[in-house]
């Protein structure tokens, strides 16, 4: 065999990540395969012979933000020759080669499942040919591959489950980028929990676009309460749920077991069951409640968050109405709200208007921001003088006096710092609140 990938002379290599947890979680996996071809892993462009940057595709503005940063990059490249772009992740399976035909100073394109290909795919750019691999894959988990952890606090780690979407929510390129829905196995991803915690961490987050859905020897719920026994110091979270799958087996694994953390990230996207059968969300408002009324009954502590999308085709005022009265019932603690986007090549592309005007759809979309802030502000509120364990995390960004951390709930705690170290446990009393923060005191 002959290895002419790897690098003699060390060559670094810059990742810059955009989009979702499972994108940072797949730029961990790329430095690993990197690092062991023997490239270096720099934290500054400046130091960098590579920059990789990992793409969203979900909504044009994240393609956007790429295309701007790409051409940014040109001042860089002018003044240092040797110095390559490529182009990862979803936007990079979106366009292929047809993104280095557009963004000239673009070398190489590379897939979610061809990342295994990159050393490969460097040496020939270095040789000074341009590369695109885009091919999707029905197995490629990576599950083999121990992720290089970057720029992390040490603390709190992603583990991918499962990659790939199979859904098809009418207004969603995900499975166009990501390919078929497949899961990694329960071993390795228990190896890697265990292997976090011994190494100090404190808190991992399983990641999957519907990891209710996971199936593998064991289903997500045993896989949760797997990782759960591993330590009650160690806590894990979960991403995403989607409603249509939540079961009450894996909210009583949950309740059985305090370091799941009591926090569900429930995406919605619509209050009105016309928007959402057009969405092809496969359940109902009715549906919808009763999973978040079940939620409550087994963890009446539980918090619960979402993503909105306002102004998809066809949505009227009453749609944009049963929306905001949803919100009203579920009160949120935190919500990702968007304005839709139309992207090529899903459902919606080929058979449903973009018809709603920009500025109808930031006019509701603003409806829902304000109302979400007043709830949460309520909601936070109501945790004045409560007393919560607190993962420490770091220095606040306010002052340096100041520590933050998050409650089992996943809302942000600020403290004067005491004698408390980050990646401990500490007691948290709450004094006062903002919309997005708690601010509390230690409790000695
Ligand atoms: N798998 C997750 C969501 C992944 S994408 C789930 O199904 O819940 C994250 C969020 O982006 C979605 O929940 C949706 O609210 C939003 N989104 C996806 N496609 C969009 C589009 N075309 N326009 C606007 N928002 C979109
Ligand atoms: Fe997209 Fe729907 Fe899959 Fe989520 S479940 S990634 S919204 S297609
Ligand atoms: Fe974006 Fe791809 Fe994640 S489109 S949201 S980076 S799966």
């Amino acid at each position: 065999m002959q290895f002419d990938f790897l690098v003699s002379n060390m060559e670094n290599i810059y990742i810059e990540t955009y989009g979702c947890q499972m994108n940072f979680a797949d730029s961990e996996v790329i430095a690993a395969i990197l690092t062991k071809a023997g490239y270096g892993v720099c934290e500054s462009v400046e130091d960098a012979d590579f920059i990789l940057i990992n793409t969203c595709a979900i909504r044009d503005n994240a393609e956007q933000r790429v295309r701007h940063r790409v051409r940014e990059l040109k001042a860089l490249q002018s003044r240092r020759h040797n110095l390559r772009v490529g182009v990862l992740g979803c936007m990079a399976e979106r366009l292929q080669s047809r993104l280095m035909a557009e963004e000239e100073n673009v070398s190489f394109v590379c897939g979610p499942d061809a990342y295994r290909r990159l050393p490969e795919m460097l040496a020939q750019v270095r040789r000074g040919q341009k590369t695109a691999e885009v091919d999707l894959s029905t197995t490629e988990t990576y599950a083999d591959i121990e992720p290089v952890r970057l720029a992390g606090n040490g603390i709190s780690a992603y583990i991918s489950i499962m990659r790939g979407c199979q859904n098809y929510c009418a207004y969603c390129v995900v499975p166009y980028t990501r390919g078929r829905e497949r899961s990694r196995d329960p071993e390795t991803i228990v190896h890697e929990a265990r292997t976090l915690f011994e190494q100090g961490y404190r808190e991992v987050t399983l990641l999957g676009q519907n990891v209710n859905s996971y199936s593998s020897s064991c289903d997500f719920p045993e896989l949760i309460r797997q990782v759960a026994e591993i330590d009650s110091q160690l806590r894990v979270r979960f991403a995403t749920s989607h409603p249509k799958d939540l079961s009450d087996k894996l909210l009583e694994v949950m309740s059985a077991h305090d370091n799941i953390c009591r926090c569900i990230h429930l995406p919605v996207q619509s209050g009105s069951n016309r928007m959402l059968k057009l969405m092809n969300r496969k359940y109902t408002v009715e549906w919808y409640l009763d999973r978040v009324g079940t939620i409550r009954r087994y963890m009446p502590d539980c918090s619960i968050t979402t993503d909105v999308i306002a102004g998809f085709s066809t949505e009227t005022h009453d749609d944009h109405e049963a929306t905001l009265e949803l919100f009203r019932k579920v009160r949120y603690d935190y919500a990702y709200m968007f304005k839709y986007s139309l992207r090529e090549g899903t459902y919606a592309w080929k058979h449903l208007a973009d018809d709603i005007p920009e500025e109808e759809k930031t006019r509701r979309l603003n409806e829902i921001i304000s109302l979400q802030g007043e709830i949460a502000l309520e909601n936070n509120k109501k945790e004045v003088g409560k007393e919560y364990e607190v993962l420490v995390e770091g220095e606040s960004h306010r002052s340096k006096e100041q520590l933050f951390g998050r409650n089992s709930q996943n809302k942000v705690l600020v403290f004067d710092r005491g004698d408390a170290v980050p990646g401990t446990y500490r007691t948290v009393r709450v004094k006062n609140v903002t919309a997005a923060t708690l601010i509390g005191t230690l409790v000695q």
